[in-house]
């Protein structure tokens, strides 16, 4: 665990980060506006148990467009249990998922992906082997009279690349081995922008990096917020969550112990919620919650007006 001793709850602008745009990349959706207050995401009262283990309970987060949503929690927090189960990898016990709006049923990482669902793993699932255009076309090439037509998909790739302002890469016919962790990264997030991903998910994505490389990763997320793409980011390091986090949401033994603005949270508030599931220290207003779960007395593990589940 890294702390941010210094600042606080400041969060330090990324660079390139523009305000979330309301529109910045309209939606497909018949029913958008009508989805406007909506969150891209809904999740409500999802469980999920591993034999005796209760690895979820009655997890309630939403989750916006244009915002990056931090998901913190210690080992067996079920951070990873969470995201899994959005991905479509795991099939929830209990609870209903809302993908704008309409229930859902994530039944496996395809159905997830047909909806715009992206998730960058740790161990990126590039061919090291391949180049940069390869690898963001595999499975999608695209073609012109039976062959490939490397022009176009080496003028989207850069285009993509350069869109979110990766700079750092010297040439998109390099092969994805010769590529730093943060560049891989970029490749693997370049790709899910591609596809239209409308909620990229990343899990530990600084993890292994250095400074610059961080910073690269960081950058970037703050890119796709930018473009009004939902980021859901997993972290240990609370530097980095201060840095890119526009919400928090803080997993404690398998439940959600507080989720907000991350202005409302501090270091302290973070290690305290992740530890001991509770935290005296929470800032600001609450926001306004979703109604159906403040009453529900089921769990109340907070009595400072943080809160199990947001709408906003
Ligand atoms: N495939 C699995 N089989 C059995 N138990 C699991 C499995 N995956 C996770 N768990 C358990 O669920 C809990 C949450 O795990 P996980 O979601 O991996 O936490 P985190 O990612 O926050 O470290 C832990 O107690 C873990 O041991
Ligand atoms: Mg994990």
């Amino acid at each position: 665990m890294t702390t941010d001793s210094a600042d606080g709850g400041a969060r330090p602008a990324v660079a390139g980060r523009a305000p979330y745009p309301a529109a910045a990349t309209p939606s497909p959706s018949p029913d958008a506006s009508s989805t406007e207050q909506e969150p891209l995401l809904r999740i409500r009262g999802i469980g999920k148990n591993f034999g005796p283990v209760q690895a979820l309970a009655d997890i309630d987060l939403d989750i916006p467009a244009g915002e990056v949503t931090a998901l913190v929690g210690d080992n067996g927090a079920g951070k990873t249990t969470l995201i899994k189960t959005i991905s479509g990898i795991w099939q929830p016990d209990r609870g209903e998922i809302f993908w704008m709006s309409r229930q859902v049923h994530l039944h496996s990482p395809r159905a997830a992906a047909d909806l715009g669902i992206a998730t960058v793993y740790q161990d990126l699932a590039l061919c090291d082997n391949l180049d940069i255009v390869e690898n963001m076309f595999l499975g999608t090439e695209i073609l012109r009279r039976l062959q490939l037509d490397e022009i176009r998909m080496e003028l989207a790739a850069k285009r993509t690349l350069a869109d979110l302002s990766v700079t750092s890469v010297r040439s998109i016919r390099q092969p994805v081995g010769s590529l730093s962790g943060g560049q891989r990264q970029a490749v693997a997030v370049a790709k899910a922008v591609m596809r239209q991903a409308k909620l990229v998910i990343m899990d530990e994505p600084t993890a292994a990096l250095g400074v610059t490389q961080t910073h690269i990763v960081l950058d970037l997320i703050g890119q796709l917020a930018s473009r009004n793409i939902a980021v859901i980011v997993i972290s240990h390091n609370l530097n980095d969550i201060m840095a890119v986090a526009d919400r928090l949401a803080v997993l404690h033994l398998g439940r959600l112990a507080a989720v907000g603005p991350a202005s409302r949270f501090d270091t302290q508030a973070i290690v305290d919620l992740m530890t001991t599931g509770t935290s005296s220290r929470l800032g600001g207003e609450p926001t306004a919650e979703e109604p159906a779960r403040s009453a529900n007395g089921g769990h109340d593990r907070q009595s400072d007006g943080t809160h199990a589940g947001e709408g906003q």
